[in-house]
């Protein structure tokens, strides 16, 4: 049986050798049906493998955070320049435009803000009501060393389960708890989980050193959340070493819509993450295409 402690350390991570995805673009996902496969090609661009996912869901612990206050007026603008939206049902039915055709990866686990104990979620969302809002993917949190880790991963597998039915596909958050450090070992760890338990793709946070351990151990595709604001060179730099270290793309949100220029700021995000663009270049993008909107 395996124990909490007394474990050698992994470290036989196989870096540089990509896991093989026979006859499919979409890490881990050469199984699945046409459904899952279907979604997921929405989700992961079949020519790069790759996404920009945009996040806006903020909301649904916070409230209405700094640049989110209205949605309509910060985010449906950017939409054209993201592959996909992260959002909750509410914000979905409110402010976006059904006209969008942008595949949605849409929030259902809820029940906590940041006023309370944020692992204590549940299932927020029927998956009837996902399957009824088009969405190609349901996004849970998983809160791994957390109060509530029990309870998220039943929402997690649960989610799964669902999603299986209907050939949806499951976003697992690793949400942070307060007492665990963003190294490789714990993000690793968490998206291993995740993927154990069948999510379908992973999202967590860069780290260094190491981080390319943590997309090396996780059979399925890895994206980034950008975090908390921080200047618009170490954005795209961050992206960038992610990207340069297997992950399959970002999911990010405060540092597109809260950047100077969020129109600009996506288009270079983007320059990182399909074409492989190098920081540098990438943020002559932005400044180029900011001082054309100015
Ligand atoms: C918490 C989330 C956000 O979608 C996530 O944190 C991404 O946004 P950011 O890039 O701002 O960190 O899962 O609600």
């Amino acid at each position: 049986m395996a124990e909490s402690e007394g474990n050698k350390n992994a470290k036989d991570f196989g870096i540089g050798i990509p896991q093989e995805t026979p006859g499919f673009h979409v890490k881990g996902s050469a199984a699945y049906d046409w459904g899952m496969k279907h979604r997921l090609s929405q989700i992961f661009h079949p020519r790069t493998g790759r996404v920009v996912m945009l996040a806006f869901d903020h909301g649904y612990i916070m409230g209405p955070t700094s640049g989110l206050e209205r949605v309509d007026l910060s985010i449906v603008p950017l939409i054209p320049y993201a592959d996909v939206l992260m959002c909750t049902r509410g914000i979905l039915r409110t402010v976006v435009p059904p006209q969008c055709v942008k595949p949605v990866a849409l929030r259902t686990s809820a029940g906590a803000t940041v006023l309370t104990e944020l692992s204590k979620e549940r299932i927020g969302v029927d998956v009837e009501d996902a399957i009824r809002l088009n969405a190609a993917a349901q996004a849970v949190m998983a809160y791994i060393g957390a109060p509530f880790e029990h309870e998220t991963l039943g929402v997690l597998t649960t989610t799964i389960d669902a999603g299986m039915k209907y050939g949806l596909p499951t976003l697992a958050v690793t949400a942070v708890g307060k007492d665990m450090v963003r190294d490789a070992r714990y993000l690793g760890m968490s998206c291993r989980v995740c993927a154990e338990l069948g999510a379908q793709f992973v999202k967590t946070y860069y780290c260094e050193p190491d981080f390319e351990q943590v997309t090396a151990a996780c059979p399925v595709p890895v994206v980034i959340a950008g975090g908390k604001k921080i200047s618009e060179p170490d954005a795209l730099e961050l992206a960038y070493k992610a990207i340069d270290q297997g992950a399959a793309g970002v999911d990010m949100g405060r540092n597109i819509f809260g950047a100077d220029c969020p129109v600009a700021m996506i288009q270079a995000v983007r320059a990182v993450v399909h074409e492989g663009e190098k920081p540098a270049k990438a943020l002559e993008l932005y400044e180029t295409l900011k001082n054309q909107l100015a």
